[in-house]
């Protein structure tokens, strides 16, 4: 049976969450935060505020050293080893460093995400052809990555991250090596996801990529700073 502690409408719930590194690097300090299903949320902080090591602790790639992570009404950390994959299905993760297979061509990169749950190979030819193209790499679909640019290897981990439809997509700065218009083809097909009720958690420094319709969770040495709606936000904003 699954737990359903939280409202049903909560996909992502961070419960006074740290990180310290061993020996003693404290990434990120008593965090707390929920996501709602659907919702589209930037998060934002200096380099070292614990963007990365917050997403890793979602998908559970690093665990917390305190607190709760709870991941569509299940507390991660009980999720065993052998049931991982129930959770790495519903999450697409684009990592900072992306992660792709040098000497695996792009299309074979892509089709890592969607050959574990058994899609057809039809299914997962179109699904790659559509991406590329959305993301205006259709020329390097049977190119290795070794022989990319960051640009066009940033996309393709991108392309993965969501190729398998996941409920949630977290994005390690996804616009990191991109010009202003490759940036407005991810934020398309991201602002695509989104329309289609995927939950879409960014981290980035890049602050063109979002506007105030969006909400924006910021980190400062591992800590919350959540602006409010408030007169005292005025006063930030004005300040930066
Ligand atoms: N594997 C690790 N071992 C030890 N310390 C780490 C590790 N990963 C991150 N850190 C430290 O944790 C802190 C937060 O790092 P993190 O990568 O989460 O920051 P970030 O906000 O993603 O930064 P950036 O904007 O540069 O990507 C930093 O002080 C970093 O040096
Ligand atoms: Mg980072």
């Amino acid at each position: 049976m699954e737990q359903q502690k939280q409202p049903p409408n909560i996909i992502i719930d961070l419960i006074k969450v740290t990180k310290i590194y061993a020996p003693d690097v404290q990434a990120l300090a008593d965090i707390t935060f929920s996501v709602n299903k659907g919702e589209m949320i930037f998060l934002t902080g200096r380099s070292g505020a614990g963007k990365t090591t917050l997403l890793k602790l979602i998908s559970k790639v690093e665990s917390p050293t305190k607190g709760m992570v709870e991941v569509d009404g299940i507390d991660i950390a009980k999720i065993p080893k052998r049931n991982l994959y129930s959770l790495r299905r519903k999450i697409g993760m684009a990592y900072q460093d992306f992660k792709l297979l040098p000497e695996r061509t792009v299309a074979a990169n892509i089709a890592v995400s969607m050959e574990v749950v058994y899609r057809r190979n039809s299914f997962i030819i179109k699904r790659t052809r559509e991406l590329l193209e959305q993301l205006g790499l259709q020329a390097k679909i049977n190119t290795p990555a070794a022989e990319l640019s960051r640009g066009e290897q940033q996309r393709v981990s991108i392309a993965r991250a969501v190729a398998n439809y996941p409920k949630i997509i977290l994005a390690d700065e996804p616009t990191g090596n991109l010009d202003a218009e490759t940036t407005e083809r991810v934020m398309s097909l991201f602002d695509d996801l989104h329309q289609q009720g995927t939950t879409l958690l960014i981290a980035t420094h890049d602050t063109s990529i979002y506007n105030q319709q969006h909400r924006v969770i910021q980190l400062a040495f591992g800590q919350q700073n959540t602006p409010q709606a408030t007169d005292s936000d005025v006063s930030l904003q004005v300040t930066n």
